[in-house]
């Protein structure tokens, strides 16, 4: 790896080391991947501002966020099945968070229990909508009672997206054939198959086998999340979520002023604008083509966030200076784990600093809050 790995350092090094069907279902996306394509191109083509002769010593990159102090305005995004990365993946990266000073996202289908995780640091939970009501009352009591103080609602899938990559993989066949087909490509991961495969357990979904009493496979626990998603999403899911939550509420996957507004108007606190990476919806818009638009309706009314697409520190800036509040990051972490644990992941936030604060010193901004006001937007 070189000594400044960018993402595709950590890509590259994260393909080589994690079996291919998992490489597969981390880096792909829905369908062809158009729009996980347009995401990263188009976040890439925002254009930056040079500006100069002012004084620029000083740059920091410290922010708030929901009411916690941020060394940067970063989040990370939540990932399903980051436990399959890195031994104990979702703990490593929490632990890198924690140390960089950034919120660290645990997904309803970690390989963790949200418990395993809140001893490092309550994390922001993520929920998946299931039709089962007592079980989401319970995930969220149990949220709580971890010390959670975010929640992010996902809204952008009531079905999952058809991922081809996952079926040209092997990750989706079933049977013997399927289970001999992905052997086969752990066999040809020894360092993974031992620190992960064999070290990293349990292998599980920490929180939903904790749901359904303990003890359950990763298999049982993903054939009952994809059997139970709630199908039927709507602001009066959110009033629900928001009648049992005590904490700040974040509605992520939106990609439309209304469903923003809709989302604010059921109580939550702030959105995600989100496509899932890519990963639901082949040919919806990027989220560096709606950012604007969005934070202009929503401004004043709740938190903006923004992920799907973010790179850098310089992609960093051009989300704020369009009027996020902050970036999450999904991908950039997850490949970074795979690629080097929590050291990786460590040097994955650096790297997005260090780069946030070279891109405000050249466009002339010293704060956070300037860069959103050189946009037009108020101040955070
Ligand atoms: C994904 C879901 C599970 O694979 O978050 O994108």
């Amino acid at each position: 790896m070189t000594a400044l790995p960018s993402y595709v350092d950590f890509r590259d090094v994260a393909r080589r080391r994690l079996p291919h069907f998992l490489f597969e279902y981390y880096d792909g996306a829905a369908f062809d991947g158009r729009t996980a394509e347009a995401n990263v191109r188009d976040f890439s083509l925002l254009p930056m501002e040079q500006r100069v002769l002012c004084d620029v010593g000083g740059v920091s990159t410290a922010t708030s966020l929901l009411g916690e102090a941020c060394a940067l305005p970063l989040a990370f995004s939540p990932i399903g099945l980051a436990g399959m990365a890195w031994r104990r993946g979702e703990v490593a990266a929490a632990a890198a968070a924690q140390a960089k000073g950034v919120p660290f996202s645990l997904s309803t289908t970690s390989v963790c229990d949200m418990a395993e995780v809140a001893d490092i640091a309550p994390p922001w939970f993520q929920l998946y909508m299931m039709r089962d009501r007592a079980f989401m009352a319970d995930m969220i009591d149990r949220a709580q009672a971890q010390g959670c103080r975010t929640l992010l609602l996902t809204v952008d899938l009531p079905v999952l997206g058809t991922r081809w990559r996952d079926a040209r993989s092997g990750l989706n066949q079933r049977g013997i054939g399927g289970a001999i087909w992905r052997a086969r490509q752990i066999a040809m991961r020894p360092g993974w198959a031992l620190s992960v495969g064999l070290g990293g357990k349990p292998h599980t979904l920490g929180n939903i086998s904790h749901g359904l009493g303990g003890g359950k496979s990763l298999a049982a626990c993903m054939a009952y999340t994809s059997s139970s998603l709630e199908t039927n999403l709507s602001p009066a899911t959110i009033e629900w979520v928001r009648s049992l939550w005590c904490g700040n509420l974040l509605v992520k996957g939106v990609l439309r002023e209304s469903d923003a507004l809709a989302a604010l108007s059921a109580g939550a606190d702030g959105i995600v604008i989100s496509n899932h990476g890519g990963r639901q919806l082949d040919g919806v818009p990027s989220t560096a083509s709606v950012l604007e638009r969005i934070s202009r309706a929503v401004t004043g009314r709740g938190v903006v966030l923004v992920d799907s697409g973010i790179r850098t520190g310089l992609d960093v800036y051009r989300a704020l200076a369009r009027g996020a509040d902050a970036v999450m990051v999904g991908r950039p972490w997850l490949f970074a784990l795979a690629a080097a644990g929590r050291v990786g992941v460590e040097k994955m936030v650096d790297n997005l600093q260090a780069d946030l604060r070279i891109a405000m010193a050249l466009s002339g901004t010293r704060s956070i809050a300037e860069i959103r006001m050189q946009g037009g937007f108020p101040a955070i």
